[in-house]
């Protein structure tokens, strides 16, 4: 069945986050919001139909968190679209893939442990570290001929003088990057000689374009997997985000029992009735829309690409091989973050994320979402290249 991702649905007065609770992010500016990493588009119809039939009942007392049928669901869509043969006894709900960072966290270092992240980088990483007394320590992202790549002599040195873990993000958000064999293994080897623990989100995998395949990074030795955990979740794939569902691989038994002792420490083991009704469906139904989803993220793209060379060209960016966040390079309009900022929310009237809300290296950049109908896209980006051109001729005017 050919699916419709042009729909427009109106999300306004739902409680949503990305819009109906931008003003708060944007100093009470009404923006076309393009932030939050939150898809516009209504979930497969296996999934809202099968939340139905779990809601005839009525009744929704405490359910099991990680059933039989959902660990051979979830194992059979790893192994068919990312080529890892996860055990069923591997697997382990979570709340969320930041509460699942937050227990792996607490779980494995003390107060005061470095723990290594690469900037630029989705903005709860540092925070998870820094709010329990943790050290972040910085490898940044470089570029190199065109595309960003790991700084492995940095990532050395930085671990020989004691890094606890590193946490990786994979696909990459915000810069669009599915990490290859060879840069994975280089990452793995590096942990495995330094000791150590590699926690890895991996709540994009499913979003990656033609040509590129998403690789569990714990899946490329036996040796990594035991001292790996895995974040994966259907939230971001098939828009259930707000349904608190996730799911960490972990092949190590002792590393399984500390970890699921501190969730249950913490109070998080219980599992919501609909995420898993609805994660289930997913994995089992949802790959055919998935596919027709990527395409028409794939458009989006090819869409943006071809409005900013034409319309404004000052605006770059590297063309992401996963995930529907794109890395925006703004530094050549010439603005400070917050003049920037502040043309894109009251002048243009568009929601993104700052880019130094990343790491400093995010200066002059912003992310934007385009994991919406095509047509809110081009308003967002009709709306931009009007502000562009009205701050070039207040710019201009102001040297006059
Ligand atoms: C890399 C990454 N990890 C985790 C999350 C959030 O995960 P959850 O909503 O499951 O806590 C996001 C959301 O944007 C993300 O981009």
């Amino acid at each position: 069945m050919r699916e419709n991702f042009d729909i427009i649905y109106d999300r306004k007065n739902t409680d949503s986050v990305k819009w109906d609770c931008a003003d708060r992010f944007f100093q009470g500016a009404e923006v076309l919001p393009m932030w939050v990493a939150d898809m516009d588009f209504q979930a497969p119809r296996e999934v809202t139909e099968a939340i139905r039939l779990r809601n005839e009942q009525g009744i929704y007392g405490y359910t099991e968190s990680m059933p039989e049928s959902f660990r051979a669901a979830f194992a059979n869509w790893v192994q068919r679209r990312h080529g890892w043969a996860v055990r069923p006894e591997w697997l382990c709900h979570t709340p969320g893939v930041v509460p699942a960072l937050y227990t792996a966290v607490i779980a494995f270092t003390e107060p005061g442990d470095r723990i290594m992240i690469q900037p630029p980088v989705y903005p709860p990483f540092c925070s998870i570290i820094r709010e329990n007394g943790r050290q972040p320590v910085l490898n940044p992202l470089k570029i190199e001929g065109g595309r960003y790549v790991m700084d492995f002599d940095d990532m050395e040195r930085q671990m020989k003088s004691g890094v606890k873990m590193l946490i990786l993000c994979s696909p990459h958000n915000p810069v669009g990057r599915v990490w290859e064999r060879d840069e994975l293994l280089h990452l793995g080897r590096l942990c495995l000689e330094n000791d150590v623990l590699l926690v890895s989100d991996e709540i994009h995998a499913d979003i990656v374009f033609a040509g590129r395949r998403h690789l569990p990074a714990a899946s490329l030795s036996r040796l990594i997997e035991q001292k790996s955990i895995t974040c994966m979740a259907a939230s971001k794939t098939f828009g259930l985000a707000g349904l608190i569902t996730s799911t960490a691989i972990i092949p190590n038994p002792q590393l399984m029992a500390r970890f699921h002792h501190q969730l249950q420490v913490m109070g998080l083991d219980s599992g919501n009735v609909f995420g898993i009704t609805a994660s289930l469906a997913a994995y089992r139904h949802g790959e055919e829309w998935l596919e027709q989803l990527l395409k028409y993220l794939a458009g989006n793209l090819l869409f943006l690409k071809d409005f900013l060379a034409e319309h404004i060209p000052q605006i770059e960016f590297i063309l992401p091989e996963g995930t529907y966040l794109v890395w925006l390079d703004c530094r050549k309009l010439g603005l400070s973050p917050r003049n920037l900022s502040a043309m894109l929310t009251e002048k243009a009237k568009i929601g993104l994320n700052e880019g130094t809300a990343f790491g400093c290296e995010g200066a002059g950049f912003q992310r934007i979402n385009i994991a919406c109908p095509r047509s809110i896209l081009q308003e967002c980006l009709q709306r931009l290249e009007r502000a562009v051109r009205s701050e070039s001729g207040q710019q201009v005017q102001s040297r006059q």
